[in-house]
């Protein structure tokens, strides 16, 4: 067990303004044991170093899950987080998916709010553009060699403090590459936030990378007719006749900053919104405004995309022509600034959406 922490937020001397999305150690981090049908009461550790069987399912057959979630330093100096019942929810329902125990919304929240509490020094300040990032794993271990389901699990949660996740900070616009590789089957997995859909879309993301985009697009791996999602965030977009659209797919992460976008777009901002296929092709030239939304991406203005051979200009005359970075349409602001403001306490929301961490 560490010591208690008695240092104040922000205590450590970061440049908290430069920091990208990186992995920073931090002071301690929550580990609970799932043993003979039980998980045990959970401590906190200093060693971001775990000691694993060689056999452990979690190397050999992804049978892990995970979780992302932002605490954030509101103005005030309390500590927030932003609906993370929904992320005990997903990882609910990805320990269901690949037999694993379940961790229960108390012990998901306790273990969360433990690693928050002895981290106070690396929260980033109100107002630095930075936030302490939570990362809750469920993982197999212990001995196997065939492929059966693990009969020891462990619980983590560790924390580390993060800038924006694309290079560019606050709400800049970013462009995606249409992948040639499928990320999830309709009947698969994508809809799981587990590690094995993310290893297969490395590759992806480097052929996106390479050709100068920022992540890969997914479309459906049925047709490659209608958008699924990006890399790492859930895609949303305006269209001509003022609605906000995302696209309804079984193969998609039920992103909880989409989930929460749409309720904004729709009760604050009047907007007519529907959760429907999105032919890329037929419907590319309706598309005004789009944006890629996640955790650690926010809300990004999506300004570009790949496909067919060639970079196709969201609206090439809000985003001042080809290849621009110039644009960022005004809903995807407006939804920015209702969102960010919202999760870091500067506008007040009756949704219950914020979920305090006291600190003493
Ligand atoms: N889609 C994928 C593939 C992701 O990895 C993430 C990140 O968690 C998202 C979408 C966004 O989900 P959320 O808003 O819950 O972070
Ligand atoms: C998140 O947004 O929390 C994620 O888990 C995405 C990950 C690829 C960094």
């Amino acid at each position: 067990m560490v010591a208690e922490m008695n240092g104040k937020i922000g205590g450590k001397s970061l440049h908290w303004a430069e920091l990208g999305f990186e992995y920073i150690r931090t002071d301690a981090r929550f580990s609970a044991r799932w043993r003979e049908g039980e998980w045990s009461e959970g401590e906190l550790l200093a060693s971001e170093i775990m000691p694993l069987h060689e056999g452990s399912p979690a190397l050999h057959y992804a049978q892990q899950c995970f979780e992302g979630l932002k605490a954030q330093c509101a103005r005030d100096g309390r500590v927030l987080l932003f609906r993370p019942e929904l992320n005990a929810d997903r990882m609910r329902e990805a320990a269901g998916r690949l037999l694993m125990p379940v961790v229960s919304e108390a012990l998901f929240l306790r273990g969360v709010e433990a690693a928050v509490q002895a981290n106070r020094e690396w929260i980033p300040p109100f107002g630095s553009g930075a936030s302490l990032y939570v990362r809750p794993m469920l993982i197999g271990v212990g001995d196997n060699l065939g492929l059966r389901p693990a009969r020891e699990f462990e619980f983590r949660v560790f924390v580390s403090p993060v800038g924006p996740y694309y290079k560019q900070a606050g709400l800049a616009p970013i462009s995606l590459a249409v992948s040639e590789m499928d990320r999830a089957a309709p009947r698969g997995t994508g809809s799981f936030k587990i590690g094995a859909n993310y290893a297969g879309g490395l590759l992806a993301t480097q052929c996106a990378q390479r050709q100068g985009a920022n992540e890969a697009l997914y479309l459906d791996a049925v047709e490659q007719r209608y958008i699924d999602e990006a890399g790492s965030a859930n895609i949303l977009v305006v269209l001509r006749d003022g609605s906000l659209v995302t696209p309804a797919s079984a193969a998609v992460l039920p992103s909880v900053t989409r989930r929460s976008i749409m309720r904004l777009a729709a009760d604050r901002l009047g907007m007519v919104t529907a959760e429907r296929p999105i032919d890329l092709r037929a419907e590319f030239d309706d598309f005004v405004e789009m944006g890629a939304c996640g955790t650690a991406a926010v809300l990004s203005p999506i300004n570009r995309i790949w496909f067919d051979d060639a970079w196709h200009a969201v609206n090439p005359g809000q985003s001042g022509g080809k290849g621009s970075d110039a644009g960022v349409g005004p809903v995807m602001q407006e939804l920015y600034d209702l969102l960010t403001g919202i999760q870091q306490g500067e506008i007040s929301e009756n949704y219950g959406w914020i979920h305090e961490v006291h600190l003493s």
